[in-house]
């Protein structure tokens, strides 16, 4: 939707707005408007972050100060009414101005042979154009648009009248609070599509709960469904939810004579769609001919479920053509042009054998059924995590209970319910455990948290998470030292603790199985790599209960040494952005206590650094600066996420999907669609993975 002339006049004025103290004029609040809307669509629409989370949030607040100081003049797309009060409230009912018909459903390529079958004799051709896409498992939406402003926003409810839901749907940052229409001389436009969570937002959320022994979300369908009735906007907010909009379902024309027209395919439309800055399913959406290619898409498609970032149930087929999707028209429960097509239930029945425990690193205790091991979407599942206390009683868990199963994409599996009719009187009630299932200290579960806890700190099963924790990507990354390995040196005794990781020497793995020579240097060279690690990642790795990478981040930003925030106040930490009272409590806590502070110590004695390092990278100009790169398939010689921080190191940006903004697009085996895309636009240059290689000098 920006051109990259807008792009680089936007980046340009970033780091204006950046400078400037406050905003001084209208015009320039106006600037800052579009400035704040185009890097919400270049992070929530093109999946590319321009500026840090802090920047941005700077950059809000300056408008924020000037309209507090204008408030009359506060547009209703201002970038600031996304945030909304907290006040309840009781949804009113609104009428669709067309109804929310569902889909009928097919389950096999006959059934889609027959439906084709049927399209091709009602309009006399010999073979119809399809679109396939993927069916989005979320929480349908309708949105008016009138006069390129965003109006309603409505659940679906009885296919008649839904929830009015504006404010919560206001605060999801793909659906854009205005839309330009009008430059295809649309009035008014009614669109339809999916509020989903994706996959790493749901499950985020729910370690976050889990943690906190809060209740858990049961699936990323129900998780969008729910925020979006919730009562407090504020905390739909803060889900992160996002909107797929996959039709047009009515459009009124203006006065005006269109600047621009689309092609009336649904593939036209969803590309007017994108262009208006909506997030559509154009990404993962093929265009076909005839239904044997659609069935092949299909197919394919299915292989591709786990590896997409949010649940889909099965494809939708559409018509491509509008006037044809017209002729065929709709019965009272269905279009006639639409096919849901749905790929296999990923429920299972399967028999609750026993419970285990595991101790998690801040000595939370996690109940765990092991089942009787079962098929359910390709996978074998032998154990699931039931959570917590309350979890098992409100599911109404017993051993030897029937129960049903479910897995969904890379969402670890669930028990949907025990199956109480098929109890015989054996089952026996679940006992949870009162001691510690490692050092046998006695577990504590503190009011109003589901959560029971070893609180012996030197608990085993905790020390060795802890060691985890510290070497993960996301820590202080050392390669090679994934989980399994920290247990395995952990149960040779050469790793006891965190420091102990440094004293490792090559003799220490003498006669190891799957530790030649070149293993163990590589380690060691990235346990010493490691010492200089940022500061952020050091602060993450500590493991500090509620402290995760963004306020990890955050922390590394306030000093210059890690021992200075030792000594922060909890007033001081609460001054901090994004640190509110139950993380400023954790760190206190984590500081107060003298064995992590002489942890450090140690560290820092061994040459682990402690202090901010000037960034190593050369401020200015490098040798990929303002360059993108995309790598696709399967690499042979390198892994991706190290060819990425390579490029990256040079100052390129990574995108995530082929668009006219890619540089490089680095291609290996089994190149699917990226390369196909890439082939068909100009000033992309393709290299093999031998090409980069050679570019990267080896
Ligand atoms: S088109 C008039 N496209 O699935 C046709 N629906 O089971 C409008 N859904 O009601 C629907 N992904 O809530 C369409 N790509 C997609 C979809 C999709 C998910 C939902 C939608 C629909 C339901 C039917």
């Amino acid at each position: 939707m920006y051109s990259i002339d807008q792009q680089y006049i936007f980046k340009n004025s970033t780091a204006v707005f950046l400078q400037i103290e406050a905003v001084q004029t209208e015009e320039e609040a106006n600037e800052l408007r579009n400035l704040l809307r185009f890097l919400e669509h270049s992070y929530y629409i093109d999946a590319e972050q321009i500026i840090t989370d802090q920047e941005y949030d700077l950059l809000f607040k300056k408008l924020q100060d000037w309209e507090t100081q204008h408030p009359e003049n506060i547009p209703a797309d201002s970038p600031t009414q996304r945030i909304a009060s907290a006040l309840s409230k009781d949804f009113p009912k609104k009428e669709h101005l067309v109804p929310m018909l569902s889909l009928s459903n097919s389950y096999n390529a006959e059934d889609l042979r027959d439906w084709d079958k049927r399209n091709r004799e009602a309009s006399g051709l010999e073979v119809i154009e399809y679109c396939a896409e993927p069916k989005f498992d979320g929480a349908s939406l309708s949105l008016v648009y009138e006069n390129n402003q965003l109006l309603t926003a409505t659940t679906r409810g009885d296919g008649v009248v839904g929830d009015e839901i504006t404010t919560n749907a206001k605060t999801i940052k793909s659906i854009p609070l205005s839309a330009n229409f009008g430059k295809f001389n649309i009035a008014t436009a009614e669109i339809r599509g999916e509020v989903m969570m994706n996959k790493k937002n749901f499950a985020a959320y729910n370690k976050l709960q889990e943690e906190e022994g809060l209740s858990l979300l049961a699936n990323p369908r129900n998780a969008a469904a729910g925020s979006l009735r919730m009562k407090d906007s504020a905390a739909v907010g803060r889900r992160n939810l996002e909107a797929f909009i996959y039709n047009v379902s009515f459009e009124r024309e203006g006065n005006e004579t269109a600047q621009e027209q689309r092609k009336q395919t649904h593939y036209g439309t969803m590309q007017m769609l994108q262009q208006l800055g909506f997030k559509t399913p154009l990404n993962d959406m093929k265009l076909l001919s005839g239904i044997e290619a659609v069935i092949n898409f299909i197919d394919e498609f299915e292989t591709k479920r786990d590896e997409l970032p949010y649940e889909i149930d099965g494809m939708v087929i559409k018509v491509n053509d509008l006037q044809l999707q017209d002729n065929l028209g709709m019965t009272s429960h269905h279009p006639r042009w639409a096919m849901a097509y749905k790929y296999k239930a990923r429920q299972a029945e399967s028999v609750l054998l026993e419970v285990e425990y595991q101790v998690g690193r801040t000595g939370a205790v996690t109940p765990v059924a092991k089942i009787q091991p079962t098929q359910v979407g390709g996978v074998t599942v032998s154990s699931i995590s039931i959570h917590n206390e309350d979890y098992i009683k409100e599911k109404d868990l017993r051993l030897g209970d029937h129960i049903i199963i479910e897995r969904s994409g890379d969402v670890i599996p669930q028990i949907v319910r025990s199956v109480a009719e098929k109890r015989t009187g054996a089952e026996k009630e679940i006992e949870f455990l009162k001691q510690c299932p490692v050092c046998n200290h006695d577990l504590h579960r503190p009011e109003g948290e589901a959560v029971w806890r070893c609180i012996n700190i030197n608990c085993e099963a905790q020390v060795l998470e802890r060691i985890i924790h510290f070497v993960s990507k996301d820590a202080m990354d050392i390669k090679s030292f994934g989980e399994a390995n920290v247990r395995k040196f952990y149960a040779m005794g050469i790793v006891k603790n965190i420091p102990s990781i440094y004293n490792l020497t090559a003799g220490d793995f003498a006669g190891t199985e799957g530790f030649g020579e070149k293993s163990i240097t590589n380690l060691l060279t990235a346990i010493e790599q490691s010492k200089q690690q940022p500061l952020h990642r050091l602060i993450y790795a500590l493991g500090i209960r509620y402290v995760g990478e963004t306020t990890a981040k955050t922390l590394a930003q306030e000093v210059k040494d890690i021992f200075e925030l030792a000594n922060f106040s909890e007033e001081r930490l609460l001054g901090i952005d994004d640190v509110g009272v139950k993380v400023a409590k954790s760190i206190r806590e984590f500081f107060e206590d003298e064995a992590n502070v002489a942890l450090l110590q140690e560290l820092k004695n061994i040459g682990v650094q402690t202090t901010k390092q000037e960034s190593a990278v050369v401020e200015g100009e490098q040798r990929f600066t303002g360059k993108t790169f995309l790598f696709t398939g399967t690499l042979s010689q390198l892994k991706r996420s190290d060819a990425e921080e390579a490029v990256e190191a040079q100052g390129a940006k990574i995108l995530s999907g082929v668009s006219s903004k890619l540089s490089y697009l680095v291609v290996g085996a089994d190149a699917g669609s990226k390369l196909e895309k890439a082939k068909k636009l100009t000033g992309i240059t393709i290299l093999s993975e031998e090409e980069f290689m050679e570019m990267m000098g080896g």
